[in-house]
């Protein structure tokens, strides 16, 4: 059993990784340890206490609280802040009792309640032996019978070792740009990053690694964590005056309200931790095995080689214009067709339609049968567009239902991409939507769905609330989810993408419902480079959607934008008709040698051998599970020469094992290859594929 109970305090062990946390002899719920697994349950740390230190600093302000609530004289961050009906907003949260449990994995759940008031707490720690991951939430019940209202409810308060030298890293970027990594060193204060933006966002990611400024892909020690939430949400990162340095994660508290009322129960969403002494590479590796093997709803499956006309045709789509691209696609080895927007009822432009989502009369007189079986007998599956959470002004649904879209009634309604926003938080408007997508994929035989979502909010009201309408930030992702689920339940044969105007809607929580990511609407092979390495930093390839399109196709060769793709699920976004033969016997080529290394890319280790965001060379590697086979891929971008590459290693073969390499004549043992490396000889924008086997 990974959780150890001892004397009100607890060790949670998982492969290579101890936790110790407990009730110190104050009563004060405290954080012990969190890194390497020590050998022996007795080797942790005792929860620590601390003393008072002057009129100024408190001895809450110095002891690592699990879960600090705002009480007593304490001023950093809490996890919790309320407001009990008479006005009292401190809150005192004493131990009660604990259990085990076992919720698919063994998990650790410790029950507090306030001193004085109906205020329960349980505190939840799911063990992830295999991949190394703690995973904990957060659930307050009102056991009274006044309301309570919570102002703040994180997820996790994740405490560091002792110290004040750490790095923060976290990926930062905008529409179009998504997914760089920074790295910082944190000084005292509070970091913030966040999103209120009603998705995830483009602009930062519910991700963290913090190292000690000296781990790099290989070595050291990174302390990560992730939250599994689609909309608003926070992460602070704290370093005090007395050297100790934390991270909270879980919901926005920026416009949070939450009215609990008599017997109601609030949970958190989850927030997932984890420690690597092998550097950032082992840490993205963790969360990549634990995307794979716990969230996806299709799991380990091999994704088909898709074409999306979008760049192609734009709204322009009709019948003629999607077969004509749909055959070239079938001759070239696509496997998936998908028809983006422009399909629906009154689609020209981005100025109507949204909301009305049957085939447009004039673009698909027969509906869209007619093309499906066009797409199906070339042997391919069908894949469509949709956008459910908006709506066009100009469309039959907002003319029928304008109070359906979040907005203030006295305000105007900003639009965006002449959009507005229907709030899932309300019943009815799943309802319809469930109604109307249902129908969709019941008439057609669709596989594949891209589920966008193209704006932020403004002005964010809910004028017909049961409760506080600022519930809306958490009550519409809920909504999300719920009618996302319920497809997705009643249509197991579909495959779905997260798409929000490409990289705006990507994390833990989004998949538990969809087997991939848009990671951004830049195609452009280069840009992608970097944006790919983020990425990578939390997902594996297996979600990443990416394909070749026409973008930089003047700079850059055919066979470097299909090896940039192929470090994903692979897939094409080009205008095919204009594509000359040549061009597409070679995609042809890449497709089919893309289809034999598939399952290396999608299910095996990624080493990130030589960091996109270094300089002018990137290189990246995936290893089978098995260490029977290998794929390397090497870009250059642009670097004035002369220049002497260096060498590249590989990382993740097996050292005693013989390993081939396609086009080198020398069988070497796996130690040979990681240690000697491989020459890179590589102009200016090219790029390079190899392929390990292993013999013996
Ligand atoms: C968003 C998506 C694109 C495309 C368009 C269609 O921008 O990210 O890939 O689907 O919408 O309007």
């Amino acid at each position: 059993m990974p959780i150890h109970c001892l004397n009100q305090s607890w060790i949670l062990e998982t492969k290579n990784m101890g936790y110790a946390l407990g009730i110190n002899s104050q009563g004060v719920f405290t954080h012990a340890y969190w890194g390497k697994r020590l050998p022996k349950v007795e080797d942790y740390p005792t929860p620590p206490q601390a003393e008072k230190w002057a009129s100024f600093n408190n001895a809450a302000h110095l002891t690592p609280e699990e879960f600090p609530t705002w009480q007593g004289m304490k001023f950093t961050e809490p996890s919790l802040m309320l407001n009990f009906s008479d006005g009292v907003r401190d809150c005192w949260l004493t131990f009660v009792s604990f259990d085990t449990q076992d919720l698919d994995f063994p998990t650790l759940c410790l029950h507090f309640k306030d001193e004085h008031y109906p205020l329960n707490v349980d505190l939840y720690y799911q063990i992830h032996e295999e991949e190394d991951l703690i995973e904990r939430w957060a659930t307050v019940t009102n056991s009274g019978l006044e309301p309570i209202s919570l102002s703040r409810l994180f997820s996790a308060c994740w405490n560091l070792p002792p110290g004040d030298q750490y790095h923060l890293s976290h990926l930062t970027g905008r529409w179009n740009d998504e997914m760089h990594l920074h790295r910082e060193k944190l000084t005292q204060g509070l970091k913030v990053i966040e999103s209120r933006r009603l998705t995830t966002s483009h602009h930062h990611n519910p991700w963290f690694a913090i190292d000690e400024g000296d781990a790099t892909e290989e070595d050291g020690k990174v302390w990560f964590g992730v939250l599994a939430w689609s909309g608003n949400w926070k992460l602070t990162a704290e370093v005090t005056d007395f050297a100790s340095t934390r991270v909270h994660i879980g919901w926005n508290d920026w416009d949070f309200a939450w009215t609990l009322k008599a017997g109601e129960t609030l949970s958190t969403p989850r927030a997932l931790g984890g420690f690597s002494e092998h550097g950032f590479g082992a840490a993205s590796r963790a969360l990549h095995d634990h995307v794979r093997n716990r969230l996806l709803p299709h799991g380990k499956i091999e994704h088909p080689v898709l074409y999306n006309s979008w760049e192609a045709t734009t709204f322009d789509v009709n019948e003629r214009s999607q077969s004509e691209l749909a055959e070239i696609a079938a001759e070239i080895g696509v496997e998936l067709f998908v028809v983006d927007d422009g399909w629906f009822h009154g689609r020209n432009d981005d100025s109507a339609g949204l909301g009305d989502w049957w085939p447009d009369e004039k673009k698909f007189p027969q509906g869209l049968s007619p093309l499906i079986h066009k797409v199906n007998d070339l042997d391919m599956q069908f894949g469509l567009w949709i956008e459910p959470e908006m709506v066009n002004p100009d469309s039959d649904l907002y003319r029928a239902h304008p109070d359906w879209v979040i907005h203030f009634p006295t305000r105007p309604r900003s639009e965006s991409r002449n959009q507005l926003i229907l709030n899932l938080a309300k019943k009815e408007v799943r309802a319809y939507l469930f109604e109307v997508l249902d129908k969709l994929l019941r008439e057609n035989d669709i596989r594949f769905i891209k589920w966008d979502m193209n704006r932020n909010v403004s002005e964010a009201g809910w004028s017909d609330a049961p409760g506080d309408p600022r519930e809306v930030w958490v009550r519409y992702v809920e909504g999300l989810y719920q009618l996302w689920g319920e497809l997705r339940q009643k249509h197991p044969q579909v495959m779905w993408q997260s798409c929000s105007g490409g990289g705006g809607r990507a994390d833990f929580g989004i998949l538990r419902l969809v087997d991939q990511i848009w990671v951004s609407d830049n195609t452009e092979a280069c840009a992608r480079l970097s944006i790919q390495h983020g990425f990578s930093q939390l997902f594996p390839a297996n979600t990443m959607e990416a394909w070749v399109t026409d973008a930089g196709k003047d700079l850059l060769s055919l066979e470097f934008r299909f090896h940039v793709s192929m470090c994903g699920v692979l897939g094409i976004g080009a205008h095919l008709a204009h594509w000359n033969k040549v061009e597409r016997q070679e995609a042809a080529k890449h497709i089919a040698v893309y289809k034999i290394i598939r399952p290396i890319i999608l299910f095996g280790d990624q080493y990130r051998l030589i960091p996109a965001n270094q300089g002018g060379l990137t290189a990246v590697q995936y290893v089978s599970k098995d260490k029977s086979e290998s794929v390397l891929f090497a870009f250059r971008a642009h670097l004035p020469d002369p220049v002497n590459l260096p060498k590249v290693f590989p990382r993740g073969l097996d050292a005693n094992g013989l390993y081939e390499l396609e086009g080198h004549p020398q069988v070497r043992s796996g130690a040979a290859w990681m240690e000697d490396g491989l020459p890179l000889t590589l102009g200016n924008f090219q790029s390079m594929l190899r392929i390990f086997k292993k013999i013996k």
